[in-house]
Formats: C-alpha cells, structure tokens, sequence
C-alpha cells in the first residue's frame, strides 16, 4: 500500500465553500478524495503533453456502415497496429449508424496518429481521442 502523507492547506473561506459546494454534488464523500483525483488529473493531462509519455485511450467513432468500405478500412489499421490495439467494442446504433469504440495503449504520439487516422477516415460522422495517462498515478 502506497505511503500516505498529511499536508495542510490555506484557503479563502469563500473558495472553500465553493469548492465543497463543487465536490458534494459530485458526490465525493471526502474532500481528501476529491483533492487527490484532481492531482491525478492534473499530473495525467501534463503527461499527455509529452509525445513520448505512455498512455492508453478509447477512440470513440460514429459511422454510417453503408459507407463504402470503412469497415474493412477501420479493421485494415487496426492490424496495422495490432500491437497497439487492446480490445473494441462494436454497437449497431440504428438503421445506418454504428458505434465504435477502440482502445488503444502506447505513447501519446503515437495513439493520437493513430486516432487521428481513424476519425479521418471516409464516412466518420463523430470522432474522438480520448487519452489517460495513467502511470504512477
Ligand atoms: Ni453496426
């Protein structure tokens, strides 16, 4: 179990207020909890600025499946880059449109080139990278 350390905070009486306001309609039970993930996600999103930091992320796609050969295209890169490619997860939305949701570990480089070449490709109506980094956290 990782070491835990006691610090002390100074803050404005009123940024107080506002920040238990934020935290319990979240539904955080504790301020130390909400503290530390906001620390997560500062560290992690520094992290994603740096090409060659580690990262996985879920590259989210909405695309109509009667668009000429973007299902074999979207199959074609992820062989391309098996090694990269965790697992997918397909959802026939409804009569024309599929969802697609693809995850992907490696450096934040390398997903983003890689998820930029999936929301690119031809007849990708919604596309989006969604990247963590999530070492040492
Ligand atoms: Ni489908």
């Amino acid at each position: 179990m990782a070491q835990i350390e006691r610090v002390g905070v100074s803050l404005e009486k009123e940024l107080l207020g506002a920040f238990d306001k934020l935290i319990a309609g979240k539904g955080y039970q504790s301020r130390s909890e909400a503290i530390r993930d906001l620390i997560r996600q500062q560290l992690s999103s520094d992290r994603l600025s740096n090409e060659k930091a580690e990262a996985v992320a879920a590259v989210v796609l909405v695309y109509d499946h009667h668009a000429t050969a973007i299902m074999e295209r979207l199959t074609e890169l992820q062989h391309s880059h098996f090694l990269k490619t965790i697992s997918s997860l397909h959802i026939h939305l409804d009569h024309h449109d599929c969802l697609e949701v693809i995850v992907l570990r490696g450096k934040v480089g390398e997903i983003n080139r890689m998820g930029d070449k999936l929301v690119s490709i031809k007849g990708v109506k919604l596309g989006r990278i969604n990247l963590l980094a999530n070492k040492g956290l």
